[in-house]
């Protein structure tokens, strides 16, 4: 059980965090450079963490191209899943959309990944299309989804 999960904008400060979770959950794990260029560089980023007390215990970011959204990342330390964390973080990117004039937001995630696309069509997001072989470790088919806010 996790209390009192809040979701803040990410800051370098949250990085040593952020990246121990990011090696736990991916295969194909991002650098910490690409995280700072995220937070520095990309104008059109917009990245958070979900904090329970002192914690960082999950992060989501997505790229803002014009009215449309595409996540690049959202994950929950392993000890953590199950807790809502990953609801909460989705939460908050759909709030920052709304205020930022994003209508229509898309992802790509492996075929095999049930708890993400379980997540995902939570929130509204149905597959639309298939990456054939985007994912380089395995060669797995990344399923492309959508939510359009009419
Ligand atoms: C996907 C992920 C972010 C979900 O985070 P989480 O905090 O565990 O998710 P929540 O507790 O908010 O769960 C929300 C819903 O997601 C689905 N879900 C989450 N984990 C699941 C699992 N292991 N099996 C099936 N459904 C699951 C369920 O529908 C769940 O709702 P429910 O608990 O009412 O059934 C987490 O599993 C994770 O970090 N995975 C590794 C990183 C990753 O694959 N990210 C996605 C990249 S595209």
């Amino acid at each position: 059980m996790v209390n009192n999960i809040e979701v803040i904008k990410m800051t370098k400060e949250h990085l040593d965090s952020v990246m121990v979770i990011e090696n736990l959950s991916f295969k194909i794990p991002w650098s910490r450079s690409a995280f700072i260029d995220e937070l520095t560089t990309n104008q059109m980023a917009i990245y958070v963490v979900a904090v329970s007390g002192n914690e960082v215990i999950g992060y989501g970011g997505l790229w803002k191209i014009f009215d449309e959204g595409h996540i690049t990342n959202i994950a929950v330390h392993p000890e953590f899943r199950r807790c809502r964390a990953g609801s909460r973080i989705m939460d908050k990117l759909l709030e920052v959309c709304e205020l930022n004039g994003v209508r229509n937001l898309t992802l790509e995630v492996r075929k095999s990944n049930l708890p993400a696309i379980k997540l995902y069509e939570n929130y509204g997001f149905k597959a639309e299309g298939v990456r054939k072989g985007y994912y380089s470790d395995t060669g797995e088919d990344a399923l492309i989804m959508w939510r359009y806010q009419g």
